[in-house]
């Protein structure tokens, strides 16, 4: 796991007429090994700035550092899970786990390990010899996600990855991810839409605005993991829930 560092970062598309201003002069620190959520207006540029970090857009103006390196074109060390699974359909479950390692060159031994044990922390060591096609769609999320953490990368990016999903789905992927976070933490950054999922799963929240996305606010998120998913009835969390919708609504009175 390693920092990601966001300084001065704009991004513009199109030109002429066509221009538009998806980021303006973002800043953004993560610390190794904290969980830190985007939210934020839709089309104000989280994505965008996801793609940034991953390394598929490059910025316009301002820089981008995965640890000590400015971010150059994707690779290992960075893994982006979005909302739809990008599991293959032509490999089994196990065999889709195994992927992330064998096309990195890695040990196959340390690895099989790491897959065994990835399948049973996501429930699904009945499943290693399944294809897809046979899963649910929660279940591939979870292959989704096992697959991600296996592939050991030092940055994960997640791109709305549950806004597909029933809520009690939903659920049960907020109680992997912090499964997975007591097995190996890592350096995340999650873009969602729930800020209940938000504060469930988050280390700090962070709030975006409108187009061209600035960073208007963060919240600390102060509730020890495990998290139940009974804290949401407290009232902590629900002022802190609160918070960032009046947060997320500022901007529209400036
Ligand atoms: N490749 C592109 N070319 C031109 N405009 C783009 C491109 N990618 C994104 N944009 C524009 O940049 C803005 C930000 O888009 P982005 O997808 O980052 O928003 P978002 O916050 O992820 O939205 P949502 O919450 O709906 O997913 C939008 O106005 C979008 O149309
Ligand atoms: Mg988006």
């Amino acid at each position: 796991m390693t920092s990601v560092s966001i300084s001065d970062v704009s991004m513009i598309f199109g030109s002429g007429e066509n221009v538009v201003y998806a980021l303006k002069d973002a800043n953004l620190e993560v610390q190794s090994g904290e969980f830190v959520s985007l939210v934020g207006p839709s089309g104000c540029g989280k994505t965008t700035a996801l793609n940034l970090v991953a390394g598929f857009l490059s910025a316009t103006k301002g820089v981008i550092r995965i640890g000590d390196h400015v971010a150059g074109p994707p690779d290992g060390k960075r893994v982006v899970v979005f909302q739809d699974d990008a599991v293959f359909p032509w490999l089994t479950v196990r065999k889709n786990l195994e992927y992330g390692p064998r096309v990195q060159g890695r040990a196959a031994s340390a690895d099989r390990e790491a897959v065994e044990k990835y399948l049973a922390l996501v429930g699904l060591e009945q499943f290693g010899d399944a294809y897809p096609k046979n899963l649910s769609g929660g279940m591939r999320k979870r292959v989704d996600l096992a697959r991600a953490y296996v592939s050991d990368p030092e940055v994960l990016l997640m791109d709305e990855p549950f806004g597909a999903l029933d809520i009690f789905t939903k659920e049960s992927m907020w109680e992997i991810l912090t499964t997975f976070r007591r097995e190996s933490r890592k350096t995340v950054i999650f873009v969602t839409h729930d800020i209940e999922e938000a504060i469930m799963v988050s280390d700090r929240v962070i709030v975006m605005s409108p187009r061209p996305a600035r960073i208007t606010a963060e919240v600390r998120i102060p509730f020890a993991f495990p998290r139940h998913l009974d804290a949401r009835n407290q009232p902590e969390f629900q002022a802190l829930r609160q918070e960032i919708v009046r947060l997320l609504g500022t901007h529209r009175d400036e």
